[in-house]
């Protein structure tokens, strides 16, 4: 299939402007095969981030006619159909366009500096209370308790929710829906000891739970299913029964 596909190119400390190629590609080929058939056949200053290849490392997550996808794991005939699907015309052309609420470096590169400091807020590592004194032995889990793991260790720390969250957008305190799907992951793990402090510093101001606004974008755009609003919504039921136990 003839596409066309509209880039957004920035070059540092400048304006934003779009650039269209005129590609050849089949409806299975993967929006990074896009852009890497551009770069290599049509135009090597164009700048983004890949890797893996494979929708594991995050790097390559980006917005398509304003939607976050991973570039890699979005196909050509996929992108079409989400518009056709949402009643959007689309003459045979897709935008590609940097993450949203992080700076762009050039191009599709945004700096994802932001992201990691809000990812530190809420200390995204187990916590345990007698960390200096622990037993050589591993902490064992039952198969159970590793399933409680499932769903939110699936993150892959893309920034595809980040991109899209309102709460992010009107509140730069607010650390974003990544950050809050990884204080949930703690509070599921039955090697971290620190719940109830975990909880506490969650029921402080809006830079927490309190300042998500229910947009749900972050459930929508999250590529690898962990539903950052429904890790939310669970820290905010824990937060109720710890604060009103009856
Ligand atoms: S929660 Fe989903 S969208 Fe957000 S960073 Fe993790 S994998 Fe990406
Ligand atoms: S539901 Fe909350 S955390 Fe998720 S994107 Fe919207 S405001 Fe952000
Ligand atoms: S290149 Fe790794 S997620 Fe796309």
């Amino acid at each position: 299939m003839d596409i066309t596909l509209r880039l957004q190119r920035r070059q540092p400390g400048q304006e934003p402007y779009f650039q269209s190629y005129a590609l050849s590609l089949s409806p299975q080929n993967t929006l990074l095969d896009a852009l890497n058939q551009i770069k290599g056949e049509q135009d090597g200053t164009v700048a983004y981030r890949k890797n893996c290849r494979n929708a594991i490392c995050g790097s390559c997550a980006m917005r398509v006619n304003d939607r976050p996808i991973l570039a890699c794991q979005e196909s050509v005939g996929q992108a079409f159909a989400w518009l056709e699907g949402n009643g959007q015309t689309h003459h045979g052309k897709l935008t590609l366009s940097p993450l949203g609420n992080l700076p762009v470096i050039k191009d599709l590169v945004v700096d994802m500096n932001p992201f990691w400091a809000d990812l530190d807020v809420f200390d995204p590592y187990l916590l345990r209370t007698n960390a200096q004194n622990a037993s050589l032995e591993e902490f064992r889990q039952s198969p159970q308790e590793r399933a409680l793991l499932e769903q939110v260790s699936n993150c892959i720390l893309c920034g595809a929710c980040y991109s899209d969250c309102d709460a992010k957008a009107k509140n730069k305190s607010f650390v974003g829906p990544h950050a809050l799907a990884k204080v949930n992951r703690f509070l599921l793990d039955s090697r971290d000891q620190a719940s109830q402090q975990r909880l506490e510093r969650q029921n402080q101001g809006a830079q927490g739970v309190w300042g998500c606004n229910n947009c749900k974008m972050c459930k929508l755009s999250c590529p690898k299913g962990v539903a950052p609003l429904s890790q939310i919504e669970e820290m905010k039921i824990r937060l109720f029964d710890l604060l009103d136990p009856l």
